[in-house]
């Protein structure tokens, strides 16, 4: 359900069912899904490749930085798999690369809401894991 209304949806809200109760890294996702909706909108209306391709390689390196800073918390709170999360980050990464900077045969904006896609589906399905050892690693 939730999945289908980022995929439809013009921009996508914050929901608090996106969580993990670490502030940080909540502040991160918000800010994240604010700048791929903020990408979604100026694909749809920039004629200009380049700026979009700058904006692109901008949006990839903020989620890049916000991977290095979310894989900092996995010793901090014991959290076991580390590993097979790092993956994933690298596969969303390559998988952003793909959508956003080659040549898909996409149109910008909907290149844009398919890596907002991806970006949120990783949310759901391997940072909310995080979750559990986030409460646990704060005595909740
Ligand atoms: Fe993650
Ligand atoms: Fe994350």
């Amino acid at each position: 359900m939730t999945l289908e209304i980022v995929a439809n949806a013009g921009s996508v809200p914050w929901l608090e069912s996106f969580s993990i109760g670490h502030d940080r890294l909540d502040h991160e996702h918000r800010r994240l899904i604010d700048s791929f909706n903020d990408f979604c909108a100026f694909a749809a209306t920039t004629p200009r490749p380049t700026r979009l391709r700058e904006n692109a390689h901008a949006l990839i390196a903020t989620v890049e930085a916000h991977f290095a800073s979310e894989e900092a918390i996995f010793p901090l709170i014991g959290y076991r798999h580390r590993l097979s999360h790092m993956r994933e980050h690298l596969d969303v990464g390559n998988r952003l690369h793909s959508l956003l900077l080659n040549d898909t045969g996409l149109e910008p904006a909907a290149a844009g809401a398919a890596g907002r896609l991806v970006f949120v589906e990783h949310i759901l399905r391997h940072d909310l894991e995080v979750k559990t050892w986030v409460l646990h690693a704060a005595g909740l």
